[in-house]
């Protein structure tokens, strides 16, 4: 099940973010996973759930779904991000931190891959995802063939960008049992009517991946200026 959901601004994003969220937890007793996404959208999100009184972090393992391979306190860490809007704020049973300042990147993927497995299992419960400007999605960018058969792996850096990464791939992210996309600006508007429409950019594959399953595309009008919503 997919679904475009609008806010009319960042206020309302959040607002819409947290509600589906909030869904997530009251559906999932025990422990709940939660990843996180990188970037700067999903920021006043973080913050806004740092103040939800009701987020019950002390069963809440907390993981990414990709990380800039720079030490965890560099300006451009997905985790120092993480950690300053929230993390610190919250102080949840467990984060499962990417070790992306490890000189071998290929060994930070599988040690990565190996603590999903060992701490979350096969079906994480909530991902949070973002859309760069050109149709990417975690670390998975255009033009690279990403292997079926791997839950994380190393990625060189993309062209407009610095830094390799880590990242969950596209069958971990189809496995997730919910996943939440937030995409904001103007500027993103004709590369997420493109994403929407299908095709072979990263995150219309991740959709097409997803099929059937929860997946919530939140965008502010902006972004969402050019979908066609009628659909
Ligand atoms: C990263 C993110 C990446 C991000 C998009 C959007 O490490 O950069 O995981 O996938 O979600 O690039 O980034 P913004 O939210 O900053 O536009």
């Amino acid at each position: 099940m997919r679904e475009l959901i609008v806010g009319p601004t960042q206020e309302g994003l959040v607002a819409a973010a947290l509600s589906q969220m909030r869904i997530v937890l009251d559906s999932t007793p025990g422990q709940l996973s939660l990843g996180l996404a990188g970037g700067s959208t999903p920021l006043p999100l973080y913050r806004s759930l740092a103040a939800a009184r009701y987020w019950p972090w002390s069963r809440t393992t907390v993981f990414f779904g990709d990380e800039r391979c720079v030490p965890a306190d560099h300006a451009d860490s997905n985790y120092r991000a993480a950690k300053e809007a929230l993390l610190d704020r919250v102080h949840p049973a467990t984060v499962l931190r990417v070790p992306a300042e490890m000189d071998d990147r290929e060994a930070a993927a599988s040690r990565y891959e190996e603590t999903l497995s060992r701490t979350i299992g096969p079906t994480p419960d909530l991902l949070l995802l973002g859309m760069g400007g050109d149709g990417h999605t975690a670390s998975l960018f255009p033009g690279r063939t990403v292997p079926w058969n791997r839950d994380v792996i190393a990625a060189p850096p993309p062209v407009d960008a610095p830094h390799a990464r880590i990242s969950v791939t596209e069958s971990f992210i189809a496995r997730c049992h919910q996943v939440i996309i937030l995409v904001t600006g103007a500027s993103k508007a004709d590369r997420l009517a493109e994403v929407l429409a299908g095709g072979e950019l990263p995150l219309a594959r991740v959709l097409a991946a997803r099929a059937g399953k929860p997946t919530f595309i939140l965008a502010d009008a902006a972004a969402a200026a050019r979908v066609d919503t009628k659909e």
